[in-house]
């Protein structure tokens, strides 16, 4: 049960207030309201009459944010789902055009510490990775039924691992006799299957890339992130702002593209001369480089280290 107690401490917290210029009164969107920690501090920085709407596909996360937001009332309303559904969100709170969309991708502390879950390499626990457990199918599912060379492809696409084709062809070949449903199953047989680093031991678990991969398959993340961008760029009023913090370089490029491309005045081909396009940039960039968390914050959040957070503004309308 829900107690609105969480283990997570929001990353790049006084960077994310600021990127966001929170005004009095204002309507805001968090896309990843998590265990609540930047809603609060936003609500606080709004001021009495300031909204929030909580987005979040995992209901454990809405009913704990609940709990903790309480003394707000209904400044804050939820949606429990996918950002992906970010627009319908935005309508259903009874919002037109908002202040500022963030969004703190990834997973909560709290998630990795959950066994029904096995989003943690040493937590352990159910091979599931879903955020929203109500839809979808589990990772223990993916890995029971994909082919060998979709495992590779999943593996490398989208946790970059140098031995992809290697641990595809174990799952496989182990999966017949020993169904693998445990994280701490798949981390014993990643570990087995890759060769064994020399030199001091590391703080990484050799199957962190495969678990990264597997939760972006199972949750479409990469897809999800594109969608509720533009959604969130769409719901702006001029002036308003949008604000990513993300956690790996495959969601820090789609943000730092799809930043650049409603940045860009002009879209005519290279070799045109004159531009003739007429486009007009729907954003400008805050900041041109990432942000990225202090030595102080890094010591103190561990989480914080691989964190970059990009800004951009909502620019007038076209007539
Ligand atoms: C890093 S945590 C957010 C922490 C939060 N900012 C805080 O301060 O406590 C990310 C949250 O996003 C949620 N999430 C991940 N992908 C999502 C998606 N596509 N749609 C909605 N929620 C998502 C996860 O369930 C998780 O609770």
């Amino acid at each position: 049960m829900a107690t609105g107690a969480t283990l997570h401490r929001p990353v790049l917290l006084t960077e994310l207030l600021s990127a966001l210029a929170v005004r009095p009164d204002g309507t805001y969107v968090d896309a990843n309201l998590g265990g609540g920690g930047h809603a609060e501090a936003v609500l606080e920085s709004a001021g009495p009459r300031g909204l929030l709407l909580g987005i979040d596909a995992d209901g454990g996360a809405i009913e704990m944010s609940r709990m903790r937001l309480a003394r707000f009332g209904d400044r804050l309303s939820t949606f429990h789902g996918s950002s992906t559904h970010l627009a319908r969100a935005i309508t259903d709170a009874g919002f037109s055009e908002v202040d500022g969309v963030y969004f703190d991708l990834g997973l909560s502390s709290d998630q990795l510490v959950d066994r029904e879950r096995g989003f943690g390499i040493r937590a352990g626990g159910i091979l599931d990775l879903r955020f929203d457990t109500r839809t979808g199918e589990s990772a223990a599912e993916l890995i029971a039924q994909a082919g060998a060379g979709e495992l590779e492809q999943i593996f490398r696409d989208y946790g970059e691992e140098p031995h992809a084709a290697k641990i595809a062809r174990a799952i496989v070949a182990t999966r017949g006799s020993a169904p693998i449903t445990t994280a701490e199953g798949l981390a014993a047989l990643v570990e087995q299957s890759v060769p064994k680093r020399y030199g001091p031991p590391s703080r990484i678990h050799p199957a962190t890339r495969v678990f990264q991969a597997l939760r972006i398959a199972v949750n479409d993340e990469l897809t999800a992130l594109s969608t509720a961008l533009a959604a969130a760029i769409a719901a702006l009023r001029v002036g308003g702002r949008v604000v990513v913090l993300t956690y790996h370089s495959l969601e820090d490029r789609i943000v730092k593209q799809a930043f650049a491309a409603a940045a860009r005045v002009c879209i005519c081909p290279p070799r045109v001369p004159v531009c003739t396009c007429a486009n007009q940039a729907t954003l400008r960039l805050i900041n041109k480089h990432p942000i990225t968390a202090s030595e102080e914050e890094i010591a103190a959040n561990p989480r914080s280290r691989s964190a970059k957070l990009r800004a951009a503004e909502r620019l007038e309308r076209a007539a």
